[in-house]
Formats: C-alpha cells, structure tokens, sequence
C-alpha cells in the first residue's frame, strides 16, 4: 500500500514508519514525504532513506482549501493510496479529510477522545489522571476525533514531568503507529458505524491492549 507521510517537525514517529516499512514482510511503502515546514527535522530521516519529500509551506498559500489541495496533488502525483499524519500540526480542510476519508490516519499523545489539542502531556499531569498514552486513529473533520484504531497505555508516575511523560508515550507511539498502518495494508481493518473492526480480533483483545 503507497503511503504518504505529513510532518511538521522532529519526525521521530515518521522513523518508526519507515524501519518498520524496511522489513521485507511490511505490507506498506513509504513513497513520499510531505512537510509544511521546511526546516523539519523529519525530512532529513526521509532523504537519508531515500524516500521523495516535498515541503508545502502553508503561508505561502491563500487559504487551508489551496493549501490541502496541493497536499492532495503531491500525493497523488506520487501515487500514494494512502496517508499518515505524523506530528503534522495543522489543522485540515473538510474537503480533504472527505476526499481521504477512511485512507488518512493520525497519532496523538493521549487516549483520545481525552486531552485533544495541544499542550497535552501538560494538561495530563494537571488533570492527575493516573493512566493516558496514545491513539492511532482514523481522521474526520473535528481535531483529534475520528474512529480509533489502537491505542496504547501508559502509566503517569507521580514525579513524572511533561518532558519524561512525552518520552515513554512516544516510545510506545512507535509501536503502534507502524502497527496501526500494517493491519490497514493487510486489509484487516474496517470501519463499521464509526468503529474499528479488526478481522480476526474481537475487541477488547489483549494483542491490542499495549502491543509491543
Ligand atoms: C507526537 O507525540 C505525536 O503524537 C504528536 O506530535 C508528536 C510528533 O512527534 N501529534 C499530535 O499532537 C497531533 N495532534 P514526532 O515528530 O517525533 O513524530
């Protein structure tokens, strides 16, 4: 399956994808890489694996709609069936979360639908949750919202910081990202009254519950 990837900054999840898109038996392909900021550290992991990237700076377009429109021309241009966001932080137009609806999956540093937006871990901590983690899901218009493909569990310790918190989230984002993107290219995933049906697994299954 020809996979786009969105990014906006350090890349660190878009490396997982692409160690993980580099075993033989991975059932997608990293075809190219899209960054709204031309800076992004992410784009050198891309180069370095010899994939095609493209910066798309959205000042430089008049409005979201012309801005995911050329989103949507690269990607197709490159062939790609399919998209991730990965640390891509702009928010998308209707138009272009319609026309990719169900082929356009995002992650986020929370068990959704708790702490969408910004500043999370932050605001985990304040909230004194005692559990978060992250959520590979499919995108619909509303920010963070969209039906949820796998999430992973994460233990908030009582001296944690925003900084050691985002770091043992993120280590467990690298699991499920690449996970999340094999099951959808194997085929086995379908969206069901906005809910994720996973063939051969019946919810709640313990192989989806902190996967490794
Ligand atoms: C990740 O923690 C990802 O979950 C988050 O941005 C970070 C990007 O890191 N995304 C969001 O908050 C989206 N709402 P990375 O560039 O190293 O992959």
């Amino acid at each position: 399956m020809k996979t786009a990837v969105l990014i906006s900054g350090r890349g660190s999840n878009l490396e997982a994808l692409i160690a993980a898109a580099a075993e033989e038996d991975f059932p997608a392909e990293i075809v190219l890489v899209i960054s709204n900021k031309a800076d992004a550290k992410g784009l050198e992991h891309a180069k370095s694996a010899g994939i095609a990237t493209a910066v798309l700076n959205h000042k430089e377009f008049e409005d979201r709609e012309s801005f995911d429109a050329a989103m949507s021309e690269a990607i197709e241009a490159a062939g790609a069936e399919f998209i991730c966001m990965a640390g891509f932080m702009r928010l998308l137009s209707d138009g272009f979360v319609k026309k990719w609806r169900d082929r356009l999956i995002n992650i986020h540093p929370s068990l959704l639908p708790a702490f969408k937006g910004l500043h999370v871990h932050e605001r985990t901590l304040e909230a004194g949750v005692r559990f978060t983690g992250c959520t590979v899901h499919f995108v619909r218009p509303a920010m963070d919202e969209g039906p949820i493909i796998v999430q992973a569990v994460v233990a908030v310790l009582t001296d944690d910081t925003s900084d050691s918190l985002a770091a043992r989230i993120l280590e467990q984002e690298h699991h499920i990202f690449p996970q999340a993107l094999r099951l959808i290219a194997e085929g086995k995933v379908r969206v069901s009254a906005e809910r994720v049906l996973i063939e051969g697994i019946k919810a709640p299954d313990q192989s989806l519950i902190n996967p490794t």
